[in-house]
């Protein structure tokens, strides 16, 4: 599995972004879930220390904690770069980029913690979409986060494999953001990407979410099976 680590591994989401992002109720934290391209997020370490069900994959996890720890941003270099972006986010969730700093620094240190301990318990399993080691429906929900549409390196198939091979995996799915990397405007991907899903019978929706911190992006893809 390649890793390209001339690449920064960015620093992770909190539970709350979580929660905000994929509009997550009490009973679906209480569901199976997989988190997809999970990355740094501290998702899995703090459901865990709830006692929730969650498995994470990504590339990243064939590297050790420390190899990570030397691939993050300079601290001071991420908040200049919000900094100088600072009118494309809206500053009500985060009140300024040395606050996200703060909360984004930490949750990610609450991943290298974990990370340890959670490999071992096979709560982070190195995994590259669009193909999962997981069993058919192993999961009720499959989460991913900052990855499938912003990603302007993927190629235009990318999303509808990966988007399918977590709809084998989970019976639910839910993408977020809709955006193309950091422009705002919605991924030209993502209409292509629905009808085709529409087509193979899924049952998909653009849901509004509370969450918005990029300016135009609330919206999340909730894709069911055809089980
Ligand atoms: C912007 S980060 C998002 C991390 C986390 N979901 C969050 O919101 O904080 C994107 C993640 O996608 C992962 N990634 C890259 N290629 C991938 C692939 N083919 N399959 C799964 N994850 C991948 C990267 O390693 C990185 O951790």
């Amino acid at each position: 599995m390649s890793l390209n680590l001339d690449e920064v591994i960015p620093l992770g989401r909190c539970l709350d972004e979580y929660i905000g992002m994929f509009s997550l109720t009490s009973s679906d934290l209480k569901l199976a879930i997989l988190d997809c391209a999970g990355g740094t997020a501290n998702f899995n370490a703090e459901m865990t220390r709830q006692g929730q069900k969650v498995i994470s994959c990504d590339p990243v996890y064939q590297l050790t904690a420390e190899q990570i720890r030397a691939h993050l941003p300079e601290y001071h270099d991420f908040i200049n770069g919000f900094e100088a972006s600072r009118p494309n986010y809206l500053w009500n969730i985060f009140e300024s980029p040395s606050q996200l700093a703060e909360v984004r620094w930490n949750a990610t240190q609450k991943f290298l913690k974990d990370f340890p301990s959670g490999l071992q318990e096979g709560r982070y399993v190195t995994a590259s979409l669009p193909v999962l080691p997981f069993e058919n429906g192993q999961f009720d929900l499959a989460l991913c986060s900052h990855f499938l549409f912003p990603d302007t390196h993927l190629s235009e198939n990318f999303p509808l494999a990966a988007i399918t091979e977590m709809c084998r995996v989970a019976k639910q799915v839910r993408v977020f953001p809709l955006l193309q990397s950091f422009s705002g405007v919605e991924s030209e991907h993502l209409n292509p990407v629905i009808a085709e899903l529409k087509n193979r019978s899924f049952t998909v929706e653009i849901q509004e979410v509370a969450y918005q911190f990029q300016i135009g992006g609330n919206k999340m893809l909730r894709v069911r099976g055809r089980m």
